[in-house]
């Protein structure tokens, strides 16, 4: 089935709560209903207006309402392809809830994605974004995407390394935006149980006995702890993306900054991204962001979140203005005490 409403509210679409307006709105149940609105649509919507695919909208900055045509997929389902050394194959709508599929997979004895507990997403969207957290990211458990081509209508299907997964990207967040809707993504996973637990917060598991459920519940807890629930307090998660920076730069500023923190760069595909060496660090954004004095401080009704400073939040009512008046305040700050540029995680949108 297909429904298409105009001049729609995207509140409930966006994890920041804007309230922005799209020119259409268009749902669809499956690749054919999808297929035949993109043959058909001069017919039903403004064949001129741009088009854009949202998830569950917790990465997403509309600037501004949407002159054009926003499309979500309502594909449902869980469907287990296969079953055999040791992993499943499950084929899963792009529409699911990613935890509530995380829990499906826990509960039915499927493993690995316990880490990524609570990441607010929809499954096509966790393969856009490539989410990460705790030492895990969606790309390690990913075999195959399949999108329709909102060009040609066709269904098509992208392995693994075709997708160009790296931190907090794909090839359809970057040079593929805009081309494809995917439908279902395909993931393997280990039907034993194998902690992935060295991750700092998680280290101190107890290993005996542990269950994948244990660690759900850690990460959970953790992710409480530090993060504020889209639903009471508008956000997109990390608003910046953890930058990296050559080593000479980094012990300049540790001259000034003794306590300055830095993690080795394990991405190479990142370091390509970045067009940098991978022989440099990764800073902590919430680190530089709180060093700048930013913790906890506002502009208007969009503020820094007191408890982990890479997540900007909608106080209530803000506008986008808002949000991106403060992101650019925060970049030029943090640009112009450190001689570093931070790069939004989020995708701007107008
Ligand atoms: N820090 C501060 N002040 C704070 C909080 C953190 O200085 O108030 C510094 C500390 O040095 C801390 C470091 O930042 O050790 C790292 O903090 P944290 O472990 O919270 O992780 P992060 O690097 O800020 C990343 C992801 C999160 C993910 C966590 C846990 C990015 C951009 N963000 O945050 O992902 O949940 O690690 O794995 O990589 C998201 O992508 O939306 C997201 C929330």
């Amino acid at each position: 089935m297909l429904t298409i409403k105009t001049n729609y509210s995207l509140k409930p679409h966006n994890s920041f709560g804007l309230d922005v307006k799209a020119k259409y709105f268009v749902e669809y149940e499956n690749a054919d209903d999808l297929a035949e609105f993109l043959s058909n649509r001069s017919s039903m919507v403004n064949a001129q207006c741009s088009m854009f695919h949202i998830g569950s909208g917790s990465d997403l900055l509309f600037t501004k309402d949407f002159d054009g045509c926003i499309l979500h997929s309502a594909v449902k389902g869980i469907e287990k392809i296969d079953e055999c050394d040791g992993h499943v194959t499950l084929s899963v709508g792009a529409a699911e809830n990613w935890d509530d599929f995380v829990a499906w997979t826990i509960a039915h004895g499927y493993y690995g994605l316990e880490n990524l507990s609570l990441i607010p997403s929809e499954v096509g969207a966790a393969a856009v974004q490539n989410i990460g957290a705790y030492g895990a990211e969606a790309k390690d458990f990913i075999v195959s995407v399949h999108c329709v081509d909102m060009h040609t209508g066709r269904q098509v299907r992208h392995t693994k390394d075709e997708c160009g997964f790296s931190y907090r990207r794909s090839n359809y967040k970057e040079q593929w935006r805009g081309q494809y809707a995917i439908t279902h993504v395909v993931f393997s996973l280990p039907t034993e149980f194998h902690p992935n637990i060295s991750y700092k917060g998680l280290s101190d598991l107890p290993t005996q006995g542990l269950t994948a459920q244990d660690v759900r519940n850690k990460v959970i807890e953790l992710r409480r702890s530090k993060l504020p629930e889209p639903s009471q307090l508008g956000n997109a998660g990390s608003f910046f993306l953890n930058p990296i920076i050559s080593a000479d730069h980094y012990n300049d500023l540790r001259r000034q900054y003794p306590d300055i923190p830095h993690y080795p760069v394990t991405d190479n595909a990142q370091c390509s991204m970045l067009n940098v060496q991978c022989s440099r660090l990764k800073v902590p954004a919430a680190w530089l962001i709180e060093k700048a004095g930013w913790k906890g401080k506002s502009l208007g009704r969009a503020g820094v979140y007191h408890n982990q400073p890479l997540v900007l939040v909608n106080l209530g009512g803000a506008t986008p203005d808002e949000i991106v008046a403060l992101a650019a305040a925060i970049m030029e700050d943090v640009q112009h005490k450190f001689g570093i540029t931070l790069k939004p995680e989020v995708i701007y949108l107008d």
